[in-house]
């Protein structure tokens, strides 16, 4: 898409010949001739580069940059100025303004076109850089409670941080009965509880890393809190800046879901790359399936954002899979089977079946789905120190594809 930029000048002769030149360059313009104006305009639809002029009534250019700078939406915005004036002085004080560059009239067109270029370069190659840094994120949901949400979220969290050996986070949603740490027999320490009382302002990662639970596998935990009273007190703004504070530190993020659409629940289902939506093989299950797979559709969800997992949760016989893919119109390519004596024990024993047991049929095929989930561009090549989970994940598929052919 074209780079939006913004230009403030309050000759309109000037807008117009500033116009051309950067239409030029397949820019997208939009125009102001006084500082309120260019904060209203910015502030409704924030530009990727402002270019300012020094000299207009009321309010001047510098004092318009200093005053994008106190806004938060739009104080990372590159600004250039521009003005007649060019002493060492004047340029002092468009830096001081917080702009980033600086160009003194007249100028050449081909000048403003090369500055304009390479500050919108810095910006792509920012962006760039915190696209890759940032947590590939992955919520666990069902409407309907019981039907292994957190069992998959727990093997989920800790099997990430064993195959790529990079410690991933846990963060339990389940804000009123959340069981997570439980289900990886940590002690409760500290939890969601300790950030209530904190203006979410002065939330920051050094606290996370505080209140986080650590498993000896290396995942952390964000457990809920101890008592359901204090679950009211975390607000949608709180659990939006916790997970932006998680994501730009931790490699994955796993989202353990209650079985509700609260704030909080859709906070997390937003911020998710992928949603596992869990159903077992029963009416009730299916139904609330069906219903939440409708209120994504209206939230705008895309499809492939969704993905349904078919977890055999009890043991008599359910309903047919294809029965279930008809009523849904949907696929249900991933199956968990019915293994009570693992699953059951390991919760009572607080060890997970993908590090306890990776060597059973369940742990493997957890530890595939692992990697299934994994974020995209990772997997596209091997690790530099693939760890024995990789190696385990890839022999397997080795081994499938042997037999395929
Ligand atoms: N594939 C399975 N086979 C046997 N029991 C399972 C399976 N998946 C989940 N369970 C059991 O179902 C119960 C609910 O699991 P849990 O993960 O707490 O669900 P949720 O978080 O959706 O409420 C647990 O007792 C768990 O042991
Ligand atoms: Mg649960």
């Amino acid at each position: 898409m074209a780079a939006h930029i913004l230009i403030v000048d309050d000759n309109e002769l000037n807008l117009k010949l500033a116009t051309k030149v950067l239409e030029r360059d397949g820019y997208q313009i939009s125009t102001a001739l006084n500082g309120f104006q260019a904060l209203a305009l910015a502030t409704d639809s924030p530009p990727d580069l402002a270019i300012l002029d020094v000299m207009m009534p009321d309010m001047d250019g510098y004092e318009l940059c200093a005053r994008m700078r106190e806004n938060p939406s739009l104080k990372s915005i590159p600004v250039i100025i521009l003005t007649a004036l060019s002493s060492v002085d004047d340029r002092l004080k468009a830096f001081d303004a917080g702009a980033d560059d600086f160009l003194s009239k007249p100028f050449a067109p081909a000048e403003l076109q090369a500055r304009v270029k390479v500050l919108l370069r810095h910006l792509e190659a920012r962006a760039e850089k915190t696209e890759i840094h940032k947590a590939h994120k992955v919520a666990v949901y069902s409407l309907r409670g019981g039907v292994g949400v957190s069992t998959l979220a727990t093997n989920l969290a800790a099997g990430m941080t064993q195959l790529w050996g990079k410690e991933s986070v846990l963060v339990d949603m389940a804000l009123v009965n959340g069981q997570s740490a439980l289900m990886l027999d940590l002690p409760i320490r500290n939890t969601w509880g300790d950030l209530a009382p904190i203006p979410t302002e002065e939330m920051d990662t050094e606290l996370l890393e505080q209140v986080m639970l650590r498993h000896s596998s290396g995942t952390r935990v964000l457990a809920a809190p101890r008592s359901a009273i204090n679950a009211d007190l975390i607000t949608e703004e709180k659990a939006v800046r916790v997970i932006e504070l998680l994501e730009a530190r931790y490699p994955y993020l796993i989202f353990d879901l209650p079985h509700d659409f609260s704030p909080t629940t859709l906070a997390a289902l937003d911020a998710a790359d992928k949603i596992l939506m869990m159903l077992s093989p029963e009416m009730a299950s299916v139904r609330s399936a069906g219903m939440a797979l409708s209120v994504f559709e209206e939230l705008g969800y895309p499809e492939e954002k969704i993905e349904l997992v078919l977890n055999w949760n009890f043991q008599s016989q359910g309903l047919p899979r294809g029965e279930i893919e008809t009523a849904l119109k949907r696929k249900l390519p991933i199956v968990i089977p019915y293994v009570a004596d693992a699953i059951v024990s390991a919760i009572t024993i607080g060890k997970p079946p993908i590090l306890n047991a990776p060597e059973t049929a369940l742990g493997a095929l957890l530890e595939d789905l692992v990697y299934y989930w994994s974020e995209p561009e990772q997997k596209k090549k091997k690790p530099e120190n693939p760890t024995e989970a990789w190696q385990r994940v890839a022999e397997r598929a080795r081994k499938r594809a042997k037999a395929a052919s």
